[in-house]
């Protein structure tokens, strides 16, 4: 089952998941449209076939929801009683914390097994150093800085980019630093406005003939209108244009990294399966696969330090 935002790489792990369940000799069906066809029955018959040429689409062919109904006790006991229907006896989802948050809830009230492999753009969940999709979302993102940069640094103009991420600022500092932003705008810190005057007037000084912000969608400064909007109070006569790129940062073909990390995640989540783990999420750390029980599982954000203010205040100087 994929659930919540589509992420690219979703497609790769779903592969992954009936390849090496059919592999094993286990029956796999697909979930259809998240925890919504889960309470509807919407099941379809997945066989090895029915994941080839898959591996570099974005979006999902299981398709996805975020459900209202599974949030009601009413809609977990229908999702429940299609589940013993159906005989299934464990869960692979691919979601995000709002999902585990889902599946936790459901698993105090029924007896359900799920095993979560963790897939956003927003890369903030607990456990695990990268989702799923994060890595193509970046790269989106990077290469839209670029193609700004080039429009900036023809006609000596500044920018305000504005990338997703909901409340957190990963898009935001990651495209930001590979993209050689001067100034990054994320909910983690609190945006300092005369910092960030000083950064711009101090690049303009030292004859910079393009400026980039990048500022997180869920940075309390109030999205790229809010900050041109200011930047264009304290350097009147220059052209400032915003760029909010939407999600077009959702969609695409995964990257390589996305497809490697989608499908070991894939084929890890039914290992874990077959040596009878339950109700835990499998993650990523210092390159090997390790998990944790889906209790534990939570938000996680951006860790800012001093040493990534001093880098950044470094390469924007
Ligand atoms: O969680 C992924 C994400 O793309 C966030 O970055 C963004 O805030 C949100 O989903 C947008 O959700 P929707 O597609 O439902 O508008």
């Amino acid at each position: 089952m994929t659930s919540g935002g589509d992420a690219p790489g979703l497609n790769a792990c779903i592969r992954a998941v009936v390849r090496t369940a059919i592999f094993n000799k286990l029956k796999i069906v697909g979930i259809q449209h998240g925890f919504e066809g889960l309470i509807s029955g919407d099941f379809i018959p997945m066989n090895a076939n029915t994941v080839s040429n898959i591996i570099q689409l974005g979006g999902t062919i299981l398709k996805s929801s975020r459900s209202e109904r599974f949030k009601t006790k009413k809609g977990r006991l229908m999702a429940y009683k299609k589940i013993k229907k159906e005989n299934i006896d464990a869960i692979i989802l691919i979601g995000g914390d709002g999902s585990f948050e889902g599946a936790k809830t459901f698993t105090k009230e029924h007896n359900v097994s799920f095993i979560g492999i963790p897939k956003t753009i927003d890369n903030d969940i607990f456990a695990t150093d990268v989702c799923i999709g994060y890595d193509t979302a970046l790269n989106t993102a990077m290469q839209a800085i670029d193609k700004i940069r080039d429009t900036a640094q023809s006609h000596e103009r500044i920018f305000v980019v504005e990338v997703m991420g909901r409340d957190s600022g990963y898009i935001a500092y990651g495209a930001g630093l590979a993209g050689g932003a001067e100034a990054i705008l994320v909910p983690e810190t609190k945006a300092d406005d005369k910092n960030l005057k000083e950064v711009l007037r101090h690049g303009w000084n030292r004859n910079k003939s393009s400026l980039i912000i990048v500022v997180a969608e869920g940075d309390e400064s109030g999205g790229a209108l809010k900050v041109a909007d200011d930047v264009k109070k304290y350097m009147p006569s220059h052209y400032v244009g915003v760029c909010i790129l939407g999600h077009i940062q959702r969609g695409g073909s995964p990257s390589a990294a996305d497809r490697i990390l989608a499908s070991k995640f894939g084929y890890g989540a039914i290992g874990a399966l077959l040596e009878g783990k339950s109700n835990v999420m499998i993650g990523m750390r210092k390159n090997d696969i390790y998990f944790t029980p889906l209790e534990q599982i939570k938000r996680h954000h951006l860790d800012i330090n001093q040493n990534l203010i001093n880098m950044m205040t470094t390469l924007t100087s």
